[in-house]
């Protein structure tokens, strides 16, 4: 699994992967307007306290996961999501290793991050890697992960 940053050419794949509303608001919440397009992602890209990375296998994209800037040595973990054909086979724990790499040569020690509540899949994976639940926010899970 290598992260790379995410680019206009990324945006069709991303797009396919998001096949319903229900499934755009689990990725991001009530920021993004289903069907994603191309001036949406523009946006996201133009975001300067955003870095969107897209995750390849082989050199083919799988996966998307964002880090947002949130303080000094701080970040949250956003829009995080495999492509629906190649979920349930170990590459959204190995996303988020790959982004705790990142966070960690960023000098990031604080990382955080919001989930719809009924996300049990997702939750398993964040509390696998160490995330605890801190409290809820707009109806979503709050969870955290402090490094050492
Ligand atoms: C959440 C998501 C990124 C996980 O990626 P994945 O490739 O499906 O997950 P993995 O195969 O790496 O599984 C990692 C862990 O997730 C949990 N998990 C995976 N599939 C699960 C399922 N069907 N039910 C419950 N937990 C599950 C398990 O803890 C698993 O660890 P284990 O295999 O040791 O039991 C992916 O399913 C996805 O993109 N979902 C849609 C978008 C989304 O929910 N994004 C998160 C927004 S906060």
């Amino acid at each position: 699994m290598q992260l790379r940053p995410f680019e206009p050419a990324d945006d069709a794949a991303l797009i396919s992967w998001l096949r319903t509303p229900e499934e755009l608001y689990i990725f991001t919440g009530p920021r993004l307007t289903f069907p994603l397009d191309s001036a949406q992602l523009d946006e996201i890209r133009a975001d300067a306290t955003l870095t969107p990375f897209t995750a390849t296998v082989d050199g083919a994209a799988v996966g998307h996961i964002e880090l947002v800037s949130t303080g000094e040595a701080r970040a949250r973990i956003a829009r995080v999501l495999v492509d629906p054909e190649r979920q349930g086979q170990g590459l959204g724990e190995q996303l988020l290793r790959a982004v705790l790499g990142e966070a960690r040569e960023r000098g990031i020690r604080r990382l955080t991050l919001r989930v719809v509540p009924t996300n049990a899949r997702a939750i398993a994976l964040y509390e696998k890697l160490g995330f605890v639940l801190t409290g809820t926010e707009e109806g979503m899970n709050l969870m955290e992960l402090r490094a050492g």
